[in-house]
């Protein structure tokens, strides 16, 4: 294992909260989240709706910023970076998966894989081909490369949506609700292809609602309230 005893987690939050304002109400959607992973650990998040499993996900993503408390990624501090400093490590450290897939409809299979690359730069446009390659050769779906969103089922665009997320080999895979969208055999299918992308070393964290998902992930945190009130490991949660 690479991950041997004393090593640094890969994200680590430390009293992390995020206050949100709207028309002098405030929303306190995280109130205070302490939380280690692991590299190659495979965590899921459980909760209520509006107990603030997808703030945590924009934050652990990288999409927003905690109003308070201490993020750290791959040992680096990264709570409060600017906008430009925050995409760039976005973009190279995260991949995202979301519950409606967020495909653009009018770029091919292949366009959509390849656009975070894009912007990365730095890619010498021989490797980036490879990379949109390997990823869709992963997923299976290779062979709708030229295809539009559109022309794809719901399981499917998932897939290219997994393909995206894992092309530039992020650090870390965050999933909001993958499933959905999708009916249980598409469900299952994008949930394996999860599995072994864990399997092969992926590090994941993925909110579901669905405890038959959750069993899937090495452990579970609970939240309610913007806290986590419940930790275990997945096959003994309740
Ligand atoms: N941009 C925002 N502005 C104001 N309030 C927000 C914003 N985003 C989230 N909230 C509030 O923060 C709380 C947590 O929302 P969040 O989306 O994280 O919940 P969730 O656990 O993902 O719920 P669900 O299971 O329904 O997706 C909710 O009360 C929500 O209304
Ligand atoms: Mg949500």
């Amino acid at each position: 294992m690479a991950t041997g005893k004393g090593a640094a987690p890969l994200i680590h939050l430390e009293g992390v909260t995020k206050v949100f304002l709207t028309d002098e109400v405030e929303t306190h959607a995280l109130a205070g989240i302490h939380l280690e992973i692991a590299k190659g650990e495979y965590l899921s998040i459980a909760g209520p709706s509006g107990c603030g499993k997808s703030t945590l996900m924009s934050i652990l993503g990288l999409l927003d910023t905690p109003s308070s408390g201490v993020y750290t990624l791959n040992t680096k501090p990264v709570a409060n970076l600017s906008f430009a400093e925050r995409a760039r490590i976005r973009n190279q450290e995260i991949g995202f998966i979301f519950q409606a897939f967020n495909l653009i409809g009018d770029l091919t299979v292949y366009e959509n894989v390849e656009l975070p690359l894009t912007y990365r730069g730095g890619i010498r446009s021989s490797d980036r081909k490879q990379m949109v390659q390997e990823a869709l050769e992963k997923v299976g779906m290779a062979h709708r490369m030229k295809h539009y969103p559109p022309q794809l089922s719901g399981g499917q665009q998932q897939r290219v949506a997994v393909a995206r997320a894992i092309a530039g080999k992020p650090s870390v895979l965050l999933a909001d609700e993958p499933t959905g969208n999708l009916d249980s055999k598409n469900g299952e299918a994008v949930m394996d292809l999860l599995k072994d992308l864990h399997r092969n070393g992926a590090t994941i964290v993925m909110v579901t609602h669905d405890q038959r998902y959750a069993n899937f992930a090495d452990r579970t945190i609970h939240l309610f309230d913007g806290r986590i009130v419940e930790e275990g490991v997945s096959a003994q949660a309740a």
